[in-house]
């Protein structure tokens, strides 16, 4: 398969469908929809949103009812990033290869734009058309589950009490099952539902995204020590200067890409009731491994 085909196509659509889910930046008060719109155009991978409309063809052959599944993602992924950059939290001025959000708009600013998107997230959400399966009140809990507090904000909270701590395996494991993994499976998850998955098929494919999305982050955090500032988009070595607890500081690089060479196997593995159907998230698993950015 034509792998950079497949990801641009796909990337191109959830971009339109988030031009017409926010309000412009003309609509009142200007500025907090500038700032939303600032943040979500400025270049994220659309990793997320991809995996959810992917998931959804693994299971039917087709996206779209799983578009405003993907977008809301996206809103939920961009707000915590805003929110994951502010001085109070881990203090970058980077992002997506431009200045963050409080840098631009100041921090008050940054702190509703956070909570815009958050809260539109659940409003596009909302247009999904019911499946015979799941109706949109499970799209809306799976949303609100993967993204609260036994989800990313979970995480991001043993995230912060881990600075300068020396912390178990077991709970390093709990930070990025929980900031990272958490909103990547219920990605997967949504698309799935929306496209009437079996019970079957969404243990499949939440296994399939548990490990992706841990595998995610150890690559962030070998990436954070490996690569620049330039290449990232984001502020480069910023974990060993915060004390954060990652997967290099605690088993060190080589091992470190071991276990992110393990969980990516284990995710395909995952995978293999599908056969063939699985092909594109197959690849898509292979080329997080292999990501410079
Ligand atoms: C960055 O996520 C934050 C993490 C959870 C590691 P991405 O690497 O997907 O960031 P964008 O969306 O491409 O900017
Ligand atoms: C971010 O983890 C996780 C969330 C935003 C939920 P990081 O703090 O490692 O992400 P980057 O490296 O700033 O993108
Ligand atoms: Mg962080
Ligand atoms: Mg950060
Ligand atoms: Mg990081």
């Amino acid at each position: 398969m034509d792998f950079s085909r497949y990801w641009a196509v796909r990337q191109k659509k959830v971009d339109a469908a988030l031009d017409r889910f926010l309000p412009s930046d003309k609509t009142k008060p200007t500025t907090i929809h500038e700032a939303m719109r600032y943040s979500i155009f400025a270049g994220g991978k659309r990793l997320r949103p991809i995996i959810c409309l992917a998931s959804a063809e693994v299971i039917n052959g087709k996206s779209d009812s799983a578009l405003p599944l993907a977008c809301a993602v996206e809103c939920i992924h961009t707000y915590s990033l805003i929110h994951d950059d502010l001085p109070c939290m881990d203090n970058d001025d980077f992002r997506r290869g431009k200045p963050t959000s409080h840098k631009v708009y100041g921090e008050g600013m940054a702190v509703l734009a956070g909570d815009a998107l958050l809260t539109i997230a659940f409003e596009i959400a909302a247009l999904t058309k019911p499946a015979p399966r799941y109706s949109p009140a499970a799209y809306i809990r799976e949303l609100a589950q993967g993204s609260g507090t036994q989800g990313m904000v979970g995480g991001q909270v043993a995230d912060l009490e881990g600075e300068g701590r020396k912390i178990s395996p077991a709970e390093l494991r709990y930070i990025h099952e929980n900031k990272t993994a958490a909103l990547i499976t219920s990605s997967i998850r949504l698309g799935a539902m929306s496209a009437n998955a079996t019970p079957k098929q969404l243990a499949h494919l939440t296994d399939f995204g548990q490990s992706l999305g841990l595998a995610f982050q150890v690559i962030d955090d070998i990436l954070d020590v490996t690569q620049t500032t330039e290449k990232l988009g984001k502020s480069a070595g910023k974990d060993i200067t915060a004390q954060k607890a990652t997967y290099p500081a605690l088993l060190g690089l080589d091992k470190a890409r071991k276990e992110a060479d393990r969980l990516t196997a284990r995710a395909r593995a995952a995978l293999k009731p599908f056969g063939r159907a699985a092909q594109p998230l197959e690849a898509i698993a292979d080329f997080l491994l292999k990501r410079e950015s």
